[in-house]
């Protein structure tokens, strides 16, 4: 099977991205042939700042291969390098109804958030749409958030087809990363960059070990067993904890005894355990610059070599050549 997916290069990558979409991505990488992309293009639409915008595509790519993205078996690529992107994007917004886009949640709910609205972000569907169809994809991992938009991708491939009497695009499937539990923040609310409740991968040990230990709590004194339900403190240990420590963290909760300061301090020690290889070898890119930029350009030859063939059956139903 072909799977792709992509995440947007708009912000610090924190602890519900790894656990809601990289790790799945890793999963994948063992059984299928992967194709993951930074959305840079789809970043512009919020982030407008060229030398904030080249940091965050560096620090993402860095990322996804610190973490393990091999690009001997997947294919990394940003997606500002392969220029049929947003010309697949044109030909399928001719074919795409306004009431389409009207529809679409993610338009309405970034509006209502405050986010200015441009044209980009409205049409922001069909440039998902091209990204997925262009690949041939069979499976497409995303968080629930995004489903809408693999509903509208394969709306957009069937008016294609209806308007050109043509079958030219895979439709492909959602893989629904819904079992996936949404990971909370330091505030308990879900964790999002937008609500500054993160808890941060890369980068110096000082201050996320003042963030995890500002883990909001409630005021059960030490010798008190301590609520397990909303308690977002438990919720992240238990994502952390090895499998010979849980006994531990069940008893710090329920029979009393510990403080939360001590077992803030226990997930903290968790926490750089699970990330210490991914961390080092990010620090290692980071100081090899030259290393991340050739794995993208390989990426970037390689997703070209692999669309070729479609845009020219494209180009050649819509008239083009
Ligand atoms: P943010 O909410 O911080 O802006 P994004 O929307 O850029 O994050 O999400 C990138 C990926 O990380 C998506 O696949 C999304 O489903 C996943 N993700 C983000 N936050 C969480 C969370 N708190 N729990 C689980 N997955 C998350
Ligand atoms: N819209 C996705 C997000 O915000 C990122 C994305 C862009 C994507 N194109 C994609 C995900 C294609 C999967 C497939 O998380």
């Amino acid at each position: 099977m072909r799977v792709l997916s992509g995440v947007q290069p708009s912000g610090v990558l924190h602890i519900g991205n790894y656990f809601g979409a990289i790790r799945q991505f890793l999963k994948l990488q063992e059984e299928h042939e992967c194709f993951f992309f930074l959305a840079d293009l789809h970043s512009l639409t919020t982030v407008q700042d060229a030398s904030r915008m080249r940091s965050l595509v560096r620090d993402l790519a860095t990322a996804y291969l610190a973490f393990g993205l091999d690009p001997s078996r997947s294919v990394v690529y940003r997606q500002s390098d392969i220029p049929e992107v947003p010309e697949l994007m044109w030909y399928l917004s001719t074919v795409t109804s306004m009431g389409l886009m009207q529809r679409c949640h993610s338009y309405k709910d970034k509006v209502a958030q405050g986010v200015v609205p441009n044209l980009g972000l409205f049409s922001y569907p069909t440039l998902m749409a091209a990204d997925i169809l262009i690949v041939n994809s069979d499976l497409v991992p995303v968080g629930k958030d995004q489903k809408q938009h693999l509903e509208v991708t394969r709306d957009i491939a069937l008016s294609f087809h209806a308007v050109y009497s043509k079958d030219v695009f895979k439709l492909p499937k959602p893989v629904i990363m819904d079992d996936v539990a949404v990971i909370p923040g330091l505030d308990g609310q879900k964790m999002s960059k937008s609500y500054g409740n993160t808890i941060d991968i890369f980068g110096p040990e000082k201050p996320i070990r003042k963030r995890i230990m500002g883990i909001k709590t409630d005021s059960t004194p030490v010798d008190e067993p301590k609520s397990t339900e909303g308690n977002p403190l438990y919720q992240l240990i238990t994502l952390f904890a090895p499998e010979n420590e849980k006994a531990w963290v069940e008893k710090a909760f329920k029979e009393g005894g510990t403080g939360y300061g001590e077992i803030k301090k226990r997930l903290f020690e968790y926490y750089l355990e699970t990330f210490s290889d991914a961390r080092r070898r990010y620090d290692e890119l980071s100081r090899d610059p030259a290393e991340v930029d050739r794995v993208l350009a390989e990426g970037a030859l390689k997703t070209r070599e692999a669309v070729a063939p479609l845009m020219d059956k494209v180009r050649q139903t819509v008239g083009m050549k």
